[in-house]
């Protein structure tokens, strides 16, 4: 017996082979569909369609898995860091203490970013968002080392350990020079013998008579934080990532569009959003139900923002490990945040409410993660530069995905097309 699908259309039968994936998903491969019926398949938001096959994260989204590369996320949360975790995401595998050395010492070298690019800083306004300015200026990278972007995948691929080095060193580096250009403060630059965690806190707040010297509480926060963001497979940044990568582009112009896919406030802007929404409820002097209401009945375009996810219907695994660390870190700074009260509140009652049971809603990463970053320091219009900075060794792996397939084909989905049916023009005298 055939283990296809069978799909009728009107009197017609489609036989539709089926893909299994490592962990036993199954998907009904329909790519052949619309030669043989000329029918497409309609999927609006991609919630039902497999955009691609992948080796790098695998996600359950009813039973709350995360795992990259097989590794469950709780246990690289607790014993694993923000570089060891991005090698893993990159290369496939665990590194050994000597390709770790090699990957971390390839990070310091690459900090720095080139003296000519320190002027394209000065162009912007003081005001100008730090996600705008980071996603043009990983896009620039390729300008000043153009060996390393070709737009011939063959030739990117043969540096591309260089790459993305560059790409995950450069952008923290990237993401602290636009900080300090819009607080008008001098730039720092990187000190080649601090961790990656550390080395983004000194350029950040680090001043030229006072070192900041991050304590091992907040460098484990902020390892944590990162880790927890490296990667979550077709997301819409990551695809993003995929589609521009899918036409021949370069590293740098590929992920440079995931930074801006990942700007919006349904993506990685949430976490700015969820922090602007915990201080109006404190503001307001609500305890969070009256808000809880009104983000039920979508009064005033309000959702419980930090809540719900396309993905996962149980738990967000990433959303319990952030969650503990932020009272932890709070505890440990010895810092009382209103917001943390009111967030709890929230989840506590949201978790108990019909509206948010019925539709699988639960606290996601970003419901927690903007109190850590408060408490690190981090301003808030670089909390999704931050997400960023976490994200890029998941872009980065599937960018080589992509550039690897010798079969890879361009994404170039299908549409139903619903304007005005053929029309003839009229001159502009006779209209
Ligand atoms: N507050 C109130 N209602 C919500 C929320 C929310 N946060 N999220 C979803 N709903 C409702 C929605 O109104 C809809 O109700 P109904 O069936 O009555 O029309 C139902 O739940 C399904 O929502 P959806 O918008 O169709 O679900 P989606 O899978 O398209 O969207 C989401 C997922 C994450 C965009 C959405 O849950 C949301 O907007 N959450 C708030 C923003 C947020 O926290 N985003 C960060 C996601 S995690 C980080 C990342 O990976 O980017």
């Amino acid at each position: 017996m055939s283990n296809d699908a069978i799909l009728k259309i009107k009197d017609k039968e489609y036989s539709l082979p089926m893909i299994v994936g490592s962990e036993g998903e199954t998907a009904v491969d329909a790519r052949k569909l619309r030669n043989q019926s000329g029918c497409i398949t309609y999927d609006e938001g991609y919630g039902n369609t497999g955009s691609c096959q992948s080796d790098v994260t695998y996600i359950d989204g009813e039973q709350g898995i995360l795992r990259y590369r097989g590794y469950p996320i709780d246990q690289l949360a607790l014993d694993s860091d923000f570089v060891e975790t991005a090698f893993l995401i990159i290369y496939g595998d665990l590194p050994t203490s000597e390709e770790r050395a090699v990957f971390a010492k390839s990070l310091n070298e690459n900090a720095s970013v080139h003296a000519r690019m320190l002027h394209l800083f000065e162009g912007y306004p003081r005001d100008a968002h730090p996600m705008a300015i980071l996603s043009a200026m990983v896009n620039s990278l390729g300008c000043y080392d153009p060996h390393l972007a070709t737009n011939d995948h063959k030739r990117d691929l043969e540096n591309f350990s260089e790459a993305a080095a560059i790409a995950i060193s450069k952008v923290r580096t990237i993401a602290a020079v636009s900080y300090r250009m819009s607080q008008g403060l001098p730039i720092i630059y990187p000190k080649i013998e601090l961790p990656y965690c550390d080395n983004f806190l000194h350029m950040m707040f680090s001043d030229p008579y006072r070192e900041y010297l991050a304590t091992p509480e907040v460098s484990r926060a902020l390892n944590l934080l990162l880790l927890l963001h490296a990667d979550h497979e077709q997301n819409c940044s990551t695809s993003t990532v995929r589609m521009v990568a899918s036409s021949g582009a370069n590293l740098f112009a590929s992920t440079a569009a995931g930074i801006c896919a990942l700007w919006g406030p349904l993506h990685g802007g949430a976490n700015m959003a969820v922090i602007q929404m915990l201080e109006s409820i404190h503001a307001e002097g609500d305890d969070g139900s009256r808000f809880i209401e009104a983000a039920k009945s979508g009064t005033g375009g309000k959702r419980l923002m930090g809540f719900g996810h396309r993905v996962y219907k149980n738990f967000d695994p990433r959303a319990k490990i952030i969650g503990k660390a932020c009272e932890e870190l709070l505890d440990s700074l010895g810092i009382e945040d209103p917001c943390l009260d009111i967030a709890r509140h929230l989840e506590s009652a949201a978790l108990k409410d019909d509206y948010f049971i019925e539709r699988k809603l639960y606290p996601n990463v970003d419901f927690y993660s903007g109190i850590v970053m408060r408490a690190i320091g981090i301003p808030l219009n670089m909390f999704t530069v931050m997400f960023a900075i976490g994200r890029m060794p998941g872009w980065i792996a599937n960018w080589k995905e992509v550039a690897s397939n010798p079969k890879g084909k361009i994404y170039r989905p299908r549409q139903i097309y619903t304007g005005p049916v053929k029309r003839d023009y009229v001159s502009m005298e006779k209209r």
